[in-house]
C-alpha cells in the first residue's frame, strides 16, 4: 500500500509513531524489538520525533535492538560522513538504548574480515527472530540499503560497489565525488525482504520519478526497490510531491 501525506513532517511523526507503537507493545509483553534502521537525509525527522517522544513521552528503548542498513567502505566510524556518527547524533545520544544493542556494518574491517563480519551480521538478526521492522529510504537508482541495480533478490549481507549516481549524490557530504568511498557494506535485498513490516519513506520532487518505478514499475533487479511490490508487508509513505508521478 501507498500512504500519501501533506508532508514529511506529518509523514515521519506517523512513522515515528508507528516505532513507539511497536516498542510499548513489544515491553508491555516483556519482548524485545528489533529495528532496521536507515541513514540519510528521509529518517532525520522520524529520529527527532523518537527523542522527542523519549524525553517527553516516556519512550523508552531499553527492550530495543537495532541493525543499520549500511555503512560505507572504508570508513571510520569518528569520520563527519559516517553512518555511525550519523546516527549517535541523530539518534543514539539521544535516547536510553543500551550500547551493545546497536550494530552497524564496520567500516573498518580488513577486507579478509568481511565476509565473516557479514555472515555474523546475518546470524544475529536470525537468533533475534528476525527484524521486527525495516526502515528504508531510496536512492534515485532505485537502491534501498546500498542494493544497486543488479543486486540479486535473495542477496545478503555483503560488500558492494556504489553506483556512480549514489556516488554523485553524495559527494557534498564528502567534499566531491572523488572522495566518496567506491564500497560499502550493506544488508541484502534478502535481509530487508525477511522484515515482518517494512516502511519505504520518500519526500521530495527529486524522488518522484524512482518512486513511480519503485511502486508501479515493472519487478526487475535494474531497479531494486520494485522487489518490495512482491512482499505484503511493506507500506510506501510519500509527502505530495514523491507521489505525483504516481497513477
Ligand atoms: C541509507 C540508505 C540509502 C538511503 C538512500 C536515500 O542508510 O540505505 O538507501 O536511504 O540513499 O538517501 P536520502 O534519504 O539521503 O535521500
Amino acid at each position: 500500500p501507498v500512504t500519501v501525506y501533506t508532508t514529511p513532517a506529518e509523514a515521519s511523526v506517523a512513522v515515528a509513531a508507528r516505532i513507539a507503537h511497536l516498542i510499548r507493545d513489544k515491553q508491555a509483553k516483556g519482548e524485545t524489538a528489533v529495528l532496521g534502521l536507515a541513514t540519510g537525509v528521509t529518517p532525520v525527522r522520524v529520529y527527532a520525533e523518537l527523542v522527542r517522544l523519549h524525553k517527553e513521552e516516556d519512550l523508552s528503548f531499553k527492550n530495543v535492538i537495532t541493525f543499520n542498513l549500511d555503512e560505507y567502505y572504508p570508513m571510520q566510524p569518528g569520520a563527519a560522513q559516517s553512518y555511525v556518527r550519523f546516527m549517535n547524533e541523530q539518534l543514539f545520544d539521544h535516547i536510553d538504548i543500551d550500547r551493545a544493542n546497536i550494530h552497524i556494518p564496520d567500516g573498518t574491517l580488513a577486507e579478509g574480515e568481511i565476509i565473516d563480519f557479514c555472515l555474523n551480521y546475518e546470524r544475529q538478526i536470525e537468533e533475534l527472530g528476525g527484524l521486527d521492522l525495516q526502515i528504508l529510504g531510496i536512492g534515485r537508482t532505485g537502491h534501498i540499503g546500498f542494493n544497486e541495480p543488479g543486486s540479486a533478490p535473495n542477496s545478503g549481507t555483503r560488500l558492494v560497489t556504489l553506483d556512480d549516481m549514489t556516488r554523485a549524490d553524495a559527494a557534498r557530504d564528502f567534499g566531491g565525488k572523488q572522495n566518496v568511498p567506491a564500497k560499502a557494506i550493506t544488508m541484502g535485498i534478502g535481509t530487508i525482504f525477511k522484515a515482518r513490516e517494512i516502511i519505504l519513506m520518500a519526500w521530495n520532487s527529486k524522488k518522484a520519478p524512482i518512486v513511480k518505478k519503485a511502486v508501479e514499475g515493472d519487478i526487475s533487479s535494474e531497479v531494486p526497490a520494485t522487489y518490495l511490490q512482491l512482499s505484503d508487508n511493506v507500506e510506501f509513505i510519500l509527502d505530495e510531491p514523491a507521489a505525483s508521478e504516481l497513477t
